[in-house]
């Protein structure tokens, strides 16, 4: 891997990106497939039977075999969405129909670390069947309180849990097939949702061997894929029994008057025409990853995580919200400085020329009742970023600190 891949820093050598959690850039395999389906292969795909559909259907349909492979999934297993917003969403309609009938008032459990994306589907559901939100405790570590986690399941009927794998505010990673197999032995029946829109473009990640996750999301452009394609795989033994909560054409089998039915899966959950450049896009993604030295990545981002944790630390008018403990967390440090607003850190750093997120991140639970702050600096990594890149940062902070002390 080079910083070359990527034409953005071609095109500005001296940007230092530093907003990845947010979207990360593009290599030039990735924007080439795209570009190449839409100049030798554009056609829709399962519906044409001349060359040029048959030629789409086989790349799109290539791009969820690559993919699933990625993941560990079987390719019916493995639905196109827009990304995770989209198939957390899925999921959670999926759910309301499948419950809708039943009476008993039952619980879905959330974290106090959630993205609003992994918790308006939830309220939206809750509130249409009349159920209970509840979210789990995060330790003074900044980590999920597994132990009140455990309480509630025991205590609760709790009949969906879906969590973070990564949090994108604080970095803590979640053990999710660790948490998720300590819930089943209570409470096998529990539905076990994963988000793992910041966990996957920095992990490997095999569903094979954690066998307990139900429904595990994720979005292409936060690994280097194009917007607007992400995946929402789900176990094919619920997969099959649940209905499609997006209908229309491409998904069914027989229409009638007045009903329809399904086709198979995955295509049973693909209504309408998919992002299919998306797909291919996302596939390129993986096999830039294959060409890559796996342990050199990995060695890479330890030693930068450790890097930019400690320049954090170092600044005493810094407070950094998130685990010390490097094994617990991935690349995202958010941070506020006493006396200056967030939006005037990201303001300055970016006279500098570095590029990082200020806001609530979409994590205002997490901001107003647990970090007590309306909002937050956000500094998220990538493979593509080095050690020089998080001294001009540290240099920048300090510069920053100096000026609104004056
Ligand atoms: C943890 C987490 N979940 C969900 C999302 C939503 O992803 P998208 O906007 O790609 O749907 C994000 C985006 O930042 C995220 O960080």
């Amino acid at each position: 891997m080079q910083k070359t891949d990527f034409p953005i820093f071609r095109n500005y050598p001296e940007l230092v990106y530093l907003d990845n959690a947010a979207t990360s850039q593009k290599p030039q395999a990735v924007i080439d497939a795209v570009k190449d389906f839409y100049e030798n292969k554009n056609s829709n795909v399962h519906r044409g039977i001349h060359s040029l559909a048959e030629r789409a259907t086989l790349e799109f349909e290539n791009a969820r075999n690559n993919i699933a492979q990625f993941i560990g999934a079987d390719p019916i297993e493995v639905i196109f969405t827009s990304g995770t917003t989209e198939s957390i969403n899925l999921i959670a309609q999926m759910l309301f129909e499948h419950y809708e009938n039943t009476n008993e008032k039952k619980t879905i459990l959330l974290s106090e670390m959630e993205h609003h994306s992994n918790i308006l589907p939830w309220q939206l559901l809750a509130g249409r069947l009349g159920w209970e939100l509840e979210y789990v405790r995060l330790t003074s570590e900044y980590e999920l309180d597994l132990e009140d986690l455990i309480d509630k399941i025991k205590k609760r009927d709790v009949s969906i849990l879906s969590l973070t794998h990564m949090s994108n505010v604080l970095g803590t990673i979640n053990n999710l097939d660790e948490i998720f197999s300590k819930v089943k032995n209570i409470s096998p029946r529990t539905f076990c949702i994963g988000d793992g829109a910041q966990y996957i473009p920095h992990h490997k990640f095999d569903l094979t061997k954690n066998n307990n996750i139900d429904f595990y999301v994720f979005s292409g452009h936060k690994i280097m894929g194009p917007t607007g394609i992400g995946i929402l795989y789900g176990k094919k033994k619920l997969l099959e029994t649940l209905n499609p909560s997006k209908v229309g054409g491409g998904m069914i089998s027989k229409v009638e008057r007045n009903s329809f039915s399904t086709s198979e899966l995955p295509e049973k959950f693909e209504a309408g025409t998919p992002n299919i450049a998306g797909a291919i896009g996302l596939s390129a993604v993986i096999n830039y990853f294959s060409e890559l030295n796996e342990s050199k990545v990995e060695n890479h981002m330890s030693e930068l995580t450790n890097f930019t944790l400690n320049e954090l630390n170092n600044i005493d008018e810094l407070t950094l919200y998130g685990p010390q403990n490097l094994i617990k967390r991935g690349p995202v440090f958010s941070f506020s400085i006493d006396g200056i607003h967030p939006h005037d850190i990201s303001q300055i750093l970016d006279q500098d020329g570095i590029a990082i997120r200020a806001g609530h991140h979409c994590c205002q639970i997490l901001h107003r009742e647990i970090l007590k702050i309306p909002a937050s600096a956000r500094v998220s990594l990538y493979l593509y970023n080095d050690i020089e890149e998080i001294k001009k940062l540290s240099i920048s902070i300090k510069k920053l600190i100096t000026q609104f002390k004056r």
